[in-house]
C-alpha cells in the first residue's frame, strides 16, 4: 500500500536546511498496524506528512496504491487524502457543534446527501463507543471521548488508511489504552493503520509491527516490535 524508496526531507534552504528524514526505505502491507517510534524530533510526524503529501520529500520516491505521490499535483491533492483518514493529539473538534453534527459536518462538506448522512453517522459513532453522547458538545465529553469522536470523525469517509500522529498524547493511561483498543478495532475491520507515538507502554503492549527512528534514520523493523531505544 505504501513504500517510501530511499527517502530524504530536509527542511529550510540554504545554511538553515536541516535534514529530519535520511535513507528511509519502507513498505507497509495493506491491513498492517504500524507504528513509529523514536524520540522527539525523531522524524516520526514527518513521515505522517509525506504519506498524506502535506510535505514533498527532498529526493526519492513514495508510493501510494501503486502511485508516485512525491511529486503529487495541487488538483490530484484531494483525491489522495479522500483515501486518508487523520487523527492527532489535539482532537481538533468544532466546538460550538456536537458530537453528532462533528461527524456529520465531515459528509456534508463533501456533498454527500442528508439520507445518507442520517444513516452513517450513528453507525459510525456506534463504532467508536458514542451511541450515548451524540448531543454532547467536545467541553461536555471527556478527553478520550473527544478523540473517539475525532476517529469517528476521520472514519466518515471509510478511508483505507488512519494515519494517528500521537493520538494519545493528551490522555490519561486508561484512556489512551481505550484509543489504541478502538484502532486495533478498526484494524480488524480492514484499515491499515500507522501510528506515530513515543509511548513505550503502548507500544509494547500493542505487539504489531514497530519501525524505530533515531535522528531521522530507520535504526529498527520489527514485526511484533518492542519500544527499545
Ligand atoms: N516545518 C518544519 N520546519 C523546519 N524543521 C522542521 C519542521 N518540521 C519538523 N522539523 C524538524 O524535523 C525534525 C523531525 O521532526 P518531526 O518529524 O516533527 O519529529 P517527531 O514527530 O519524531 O518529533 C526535527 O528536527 C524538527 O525540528
Ligand atoms: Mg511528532
Amino acid at each position: 500500500m505504501i513504500e517510501f524508496i530511499n527517502v530524504r526531507k530536509s527542511y529550510g534552504a540554504g545554511n538553515l536546511m536541516a535534514t529530519a528524514l535520511e535513507d528511509i526505505n519502507f513498505k507497509i502491507e495493506k491491513e498492517e498496524f504500524v507504528s513509529f517510534v523514536g524520540h522527539s524530533g525523531a522524524g516520526k510526524s514527518t513521515i505522517l506528512k509525506l504519506i498524506y503529501a502535506e510535505e514533498k520529500p527532498t529526493s526519492g520516491e513514495i508510493i501510494f496504491n501503486g502511485e508516485d505521490i512525491s511529486k503529487i499535483s495541487s488538483r490530484q491533492l484531494p483525491y489522495h487524502r479522500r483515501r486518508i483518514g487523520t487523527v492527532f493529539q489535539d482532537y481538533k473538534l468544532l466546538p460550538k457543534k456536537t458530537v453528532y453534527e462533528n461527524v456529520a459536518f465531515a459528509l456534508e462538506v463533501s456533498g454527500y446527501l442528508t439520507r445518507e448522512i442520517r444513516q452513517s453517522v450513528p453507525q459510525i459513532l456506534d463504532i467508536v463507543g458514542l451511541s450515548n453522547k451524540l448531543g454532547s458538545y467536545p467541553h461536555e465529553i471527556s478527553g478520550g471521548e473527544q478523540q473517539r469522536a475525532a476517529i469517528a470523525r476521520a472514519l466518515v469517509h471509510r478511508p483505507a488508511l488512519i494515519i494517528a500522529d500521537e493520538p494519545t498524547g493528551n490522555l490519561d493511561p486508561i484512556s489512551a489504552w481505550g484509543i489504541i483498543q478502538l484502532l486495533l478495532k478498526i484494524n480488524k475491520l480492514g484499515t491499515t493503520i500507522v501510528l506515530a507515538t513515543h509511548d513505550k507502554d503502548i507500544v509494547n503492549n500493542v505487539k504489531r509491527r514497530v519501525i524505530t527512528l533515531d535522528q531521522g534514520r530507520i535504526i529498527r523493523d520489527h514485526s511484533k516490535g518492542r519500544y527499545a531505544i
